[in-house]
């Protein structure tokens, strides 16, 4: 199953690479660059939504989940880019966003055209407001963007939307709804791609009742720590999940589901990956934790504990298009890059399967000083201008030269965000061939992960090392170690020097610096036994 151990690059479409000159990246953008990714050696590429969509919320508003924005081309192109992306041995993962359509989506316009107790209306989550004339929202659900979470229609009725108003909550205890998505996972799989990633995964169920939050305040993607959340990680969630799981069984070739649930633990992380229910889930848990040796070795022990127990593979992440770039939150310039390096390097050696964020190859940082007028993100408005989103980490890509474009698009156009003039350094053009460069580093990874037979799903093995010094082994011969402290580490090396983070003098793992090793031992290990440190 290629899914336990496969690196997979997320492509936030928008930003990867434009053919045509608008500005905004594109599915023939990303054919012309599968010759790059085949030679980083991604086995999957994941693009974030290129559907219908008037751009709420970047494409995760969906008009029509059966075709293409012709911002990002066509289904020929679609079918094209599959095609090529398999002959380079490239697997595609499409997103697929079931918690809400657009306000533009045909069920939307009918259910507004339509009278409030409707069938129309019951594929949404419509309700009279509370208060005089029911002036007052049905409840005090705030949107994860900011504000409240209910819109009032025209004749009064109001709609909940979770996310921005231009996404309008589906009603999954709603047969049709279930229906509806079940012969939209198999229009793509019809197609041939080989998975989805699940959107808002645990968001699709709500209360009934949908009773009050209280005085708790949820930020962006980062939901509480309840278990018994009105709308969020509800246990009859699982079924929607079990029912698509027969869906994709259903297929040859080995299809996966990816579900992004932020949820309150592993724990009940791992529920949606019981027998049955989804292959893999983001583990964020990784991707929240602070630069620290025990923080780290922490979150990890505790994420292999719990997919263990279901019998799922770990995925690790570090950053994605909603979040700021790892560079920029270990501590940004010299010291967050050679934490973002030396966390790859830890990352690409645990067991499971592991996503590449577009430009974490590259060592992209957070662009925090976009011109306001720029930004599109819906956080930007509907906070009231104070916080400024996630626009800072979906800046288009440097590929090469030193216009403003980086040969994002062709010459003479402008990216719909603009690159810093820094990032000139940091293209892929500039970094190729420069064995301290970014991408130099995660080529020579990516390379070792294919070849090195412990690489990739498995065990690992703690190994006791010095203060905050992570150390584990991978069976047969393979050591990782990552040095968290703020001075060079004395380690005696568990065997030879296969690739690291920064140049290694003899003896010492410098400062926020990993080493691959190769050991040339092999114990027969019981699984993720430990060794205390
Ligand atoms: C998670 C997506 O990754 C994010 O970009 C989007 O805003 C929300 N879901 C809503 O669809």
């Amino acid at each position: 199953m290629w899914w336990r151990d496969a690196v997979i690059y997320q492509i936030y479409i928008r930003s990867f690479a434009d053919s045509d000159g608008d500005g905004i990246g594109d599915l023939e953008g990303i054919r012309s660059r599968l010759p790059y990714l085949r030679d980083l050696r991604v086995d999957a590429i994941w693009i974030t939504p290129f559907y219908p969509s008037p751009m709420a919320d970047g494409g995760y508003d969906v008009a029509d989940y059966r075709d293409v924005h012709p911002l990002f081309g066509s289904l020929d192109e679609f079918d094209a880019l599959l095609r090529d992306a398999h002959a380079a041995g490239i697997r595609v993962i499409v997103d697929l966003v079931p918690n809400h359509t657009s306000d533009r989506h045909a069920w939307f316009t009918e259910a507004l055209a339509a009278p409030r107790g409707s069938a129309a209306r019951d594929r949404y989550i419509f309700r009279d407001g509370r208060g005089d004339m029911g002036v007052e929202p049905p409840n005090d659900w705030g949107s994860t963007f900011g504000g409240p979470a209910w819109t009032r229609t025209a004749d009064g009725q109001w709609y909940l939307h979770l996310f921005a108003p231009g996404q309008p909550d589906l009603n999954w205890v709603n047969t049709e709804v279930r229906e509806e998505f079940e012969s939209i996972l198999r229009f793509w799989f019809d197609r041939g791609v080989d998975g989805f990633r699940i959107d808002v995964a645990h968001g699709l169920i709500k209360d009934p009742a949908l009773p009050d939050l209280g005085e708790e305040k949820e930020a962006i993607l980062e939901p509480t720590r309840r278990v018994d959340h009105p709308h969020w990680d509800r246990d009859e969630i699982h079924d929607v999940y079990r029912a698509w799981r027969k869906v994709s069984d259903s297929y040859d070739g080995d299809r996966v589901f990816v579900g992004e649930a932020w949820v309150a633990s592993p724990e009940r992380l791992v529920r949606y990956l019981r027998p049955g229910e989804l292959h893999t889930a983001f583990n964020f848990d990784f991707l929240k934790a602070e630069w620290g040796c025990q923080t780290m070795r922490d979150v990890i022990q505790r994420c292999l504990d719990a997919v263990g127990s279901v019998g799922a593979p770990a995925t690790w992440v570090l950053s994605n298009h909603d979040v700021v770039r790892h560079v920029t939150r270990y501590g940004g310039g010299e010291v967050g890059s050679r934490r973002a390096r030396a966390t790859a390097l830890l990352m690409l050696a645990l067991p499971g399967s592991a996503y590449v964020y577009q430009g974490d190859e590259l060592g992209l940082w957070e662009v925090e000083d976009l011109p306001e007028d720029v930004l599109a993100d819906p956080v930007w408005e509907r906070s009231g201008h104070t916080d400024r989103g996630r626009d800072g980490c979906r800046v288009p890509l440097p590929w090469s030269g030193d216009t403003p474009t980086f040969g994002f698009g062709p010459d003479g156009s402008l990216p719909w965000l603009p690159p810093p003039a820094q990032w000139r350094g940091l293209s892929v053009e500039a970094q190729h061939g420069d064995p301290a460069s970014a991408l130099e580093l995660y080529r020579s990874a990516l390379r070792i992960r294919r070849e090195h037979p412990a690489l990739g799903a498995g065990a690992l093995r703690w190994l006791s090392a010095p203060d905050d010094v992570l150390m584990f082994e991978r069976d047969p011969g393979f050591a990782c170690a990552v040095n968290f402290a703020d001075r060079p580490a004395h380690i005696r090396p568990p065997g030879t020097l296969l690739l690291s983070s920064s140049p290694l003098p003899e003896g010492l793992l410098p400062v926020a610096s990993a080493a691959w090793f190769a050991t040339g031992r092999s114990r027969s290990a019981p699984e993720a036994a430990s060794i205390p440190s």
